[in-house]
């Protein structure tokens, strides 16, 4: 049994590690819209590539919002290369699993907008961590703990996006 500030610390490391991720998922949220990344295309199927709720401007603030954090991360505790690399590589993973996502929801024939459960909490990290990992890997313990914070902490945020009227859905 590990110790609860064993565990304290794991949840910790946890949030420093994943948090450029976190903030490239929600800032198009509130700073994204605008053009489609598809450009409105559909795919084979004949149903969109993407779908209208992944813009060109929420890609662009993401990856810098997340960058951001990477930055500001180095500044508080270096080195500094080291974190603006692993922010960027977690902001454009988290960026690229949100993407993969709306794809494969579009092929399930889920509309935008429409849920599908896991994917939509830790398809985003899953990739981050995936594109990070030339960088660094945490510890299992910290892999486990990002993905039992992140389900909780994405859908009680999504939540609180709604009731601020940022998102026209709850999850
Ligand atoms: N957003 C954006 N560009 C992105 C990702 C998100 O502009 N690359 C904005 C959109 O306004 C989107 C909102 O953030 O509606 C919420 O993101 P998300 O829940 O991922 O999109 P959904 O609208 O639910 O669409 P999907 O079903 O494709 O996930
Ligand atoms: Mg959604």
């Amino acid at each position: 049994m590990a110790r609860l500030n064993e565990v304290i610390e794991i949840i910790g490391a946890a949030l420093w590690f994943i948090l450029p991720a976190y903030f490239a998922n929600a800032t198009p949220v509130v700073l994204g819209g605008g053009p489609p990344l598809d450009g409105g295309k559909k795919f084979i199927d004949g149903r969109r590539v993407f779908g209208d709720g992944k813009t060109v401007r929420g890609f662009v603030v993401g990856i810098a919002a997340g960058t951001a954090i990477g930055v500001l991360q180095g500044i508080a505790k270096g080195p500094l290369s080291h974190y603006l690399l692993l922010g960027f590589l977690l902001a454009l993973g988290a960026l690229l699993g949100d993407l993969m996502g709306s794809f494969i929801k579009r092929r399930l024939g889920i509309e935008r907008g429409g849920a599908l459960p896991g994917l939509d909490q830790l398809g985003f990290v899953i990739i981050a961590l995936l594109l990070a990992s030339p960088v660094e890997v945490p510890s299992w313990q910290v892999i486990v703990a990002i993905f039992l914070i992140t389900p909780a902490l994405h859908l009680a945020t999504n939540f609180i996006g709604y009731k601020l009227r940022l998102k026209s859905r709850p999850y």
